[in-house]
């Protein structure tokens, strides 16, 4: 089975990309590398033997995509390819809608077109919103979302819903991420943010490695055990191999399923920064800041529904997480640079 993985050079696509081609499938990529880097390709092949067909393009140019389909015969998509700083969504909002909806429209276009009728797309557990209740379950209310970023997530899934609806033989999977960590056990791809990163174990890596002074903890009075926020760290690894779980679950299936790919622990950005001292072995300066905003207290995933339907769940565990990002951080200080 062919599989395209649009992002595919991406920090998912990229572990994504090697877990399908260790369990058998053939992988193809379309990226055009806005942010992300031509030396995955290569670090791919070293990981895997294998070099993966890449086709440079954007995902919302059709005609472009439609040579994608002609030359291999694609039976399924996972759809990585999207802007995803919370951040700049809310300072260029329209970017974010036109990219990030355009790609996806062009994409199922051009997938009808080729009958092609799998899909499996990236959303976030950011579309849950704020609820009042842990852990997060996929039968519960989303929104409203605190960013356009989020917001691009949840019209997406609404996309897909509609267009599931009209083809009864279309099958799609929406897999809902916790907090990707982490890296490949070789050290040889993982997170590389192109400017200061935003998101909390990106950051400390920094720390670890001396590229920043100090990680500021947003808040320490939320009502959590420790004061400062809960999230659902999840190994991208392990996240990877939710996504070929979704491949071998969505070849037989048909119709929309929602699903939480997260650890359905939780842990604490102070807990997060012991963890990653003792993995690294390095001191992690630390600040108390104000409370992000847009930030809520706790996050955690119910995870019930990935093993029912796709027989997956994680295997690692935080330190796993700090000790595969240290490895990845500390061969690679400069990233793919
Ligand atoms: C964020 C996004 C979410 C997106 C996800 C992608 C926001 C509000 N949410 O999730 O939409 O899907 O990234 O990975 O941006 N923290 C610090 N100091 C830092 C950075 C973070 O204390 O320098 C804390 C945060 O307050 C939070 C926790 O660490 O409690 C995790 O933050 P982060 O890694 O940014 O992830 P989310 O906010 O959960």
């Amino acid at each position: 089975m062919k599989i395209l993985l649009t992002g595919g050079a991406g920090y998912i696509g990229s572990h994504t990309a090697v877990e399908l081609a260790s369990a058998g499938y053939e992988v193809v990529i379309a990226d055009n590398f806005s942010n992300s880097s031509p030396v995955v390709i290569d670090r791919l092949e070293t990981i895997t033997g294998k070099r993966f067909p890449l086709y440079e393009i954007n995902v919302a140019d059709k005609a472009a995509l439609e040579k994608v389909f002609e030359e291999n015969k694609i039976d399924a998509v996972i759809h990585f390819a999207g802007f995803k700083s919370v951040g700049e969504s809310v300072k260029v909002p329209l970017s974010y809608y036109r990219n990030n909806i355009d790609t996806t429209l062009s994409l199922m276009e051009v997938m009808d077109k080729f009958g092609c009728k799998n899909l499996i797309f990236s959303s976030s557990a950011t579309v849950y919103g704020k609820r009042a209740s842990l852990p997060y379950r996929e039968d519960m209310e989303t929104g409203p979302c605190t960013n356009p970023y989020g917001w691009t997530k949840l019209f997406i899934e609404q996309i897909i819903t509609d267009h599931a609806k009209a083809d009864p033989d279309f099958s799609a999977v929406l897999l809902r991420y916790f907090n990707p960590v982490g890296a490949h056990e070789s050290g040889l791809i993982g997170e590389d943010p192109k400017d200061i990163p935003n998101n909390l174990v990106p950051y400390i890596a920094r720390v670890a490695v001396g590229t920043l002074p100090y990680l500021s903890v947003f808040g320490n009075d939320y009502p959590t055990k420790d004061g400062t926020g809960i999230r659902d760290y999840i190994h991208v690894t392990d996240l990877a191999k939710g996504h070929t779980a979704a491949v071998n679950f969505a070849k037989n299936h048909k119709g929309t399923e929602i699903i939480n790919l997260g650890t359905g622990n939780g842990t604490s950005v102070l807990e997060m920064v012991k963890a990653y001292s003792a993995a690294s072995g390095k001191d992690i300066p630390y600040k108390i800041a104000p409370r992000r905003e847009g930030d809520i207290a706790e996050c955690y995933a119910d995870a019930t529904k990935a093993m029912e339907l796709l027989g997956w769940k994680t295997d690692l565990s935080v330190d796993d997480m700090c000790r595969d990002s240290w490895n990845w951080q500390s061969k690679n200080p400069n990233g793919y640079k």
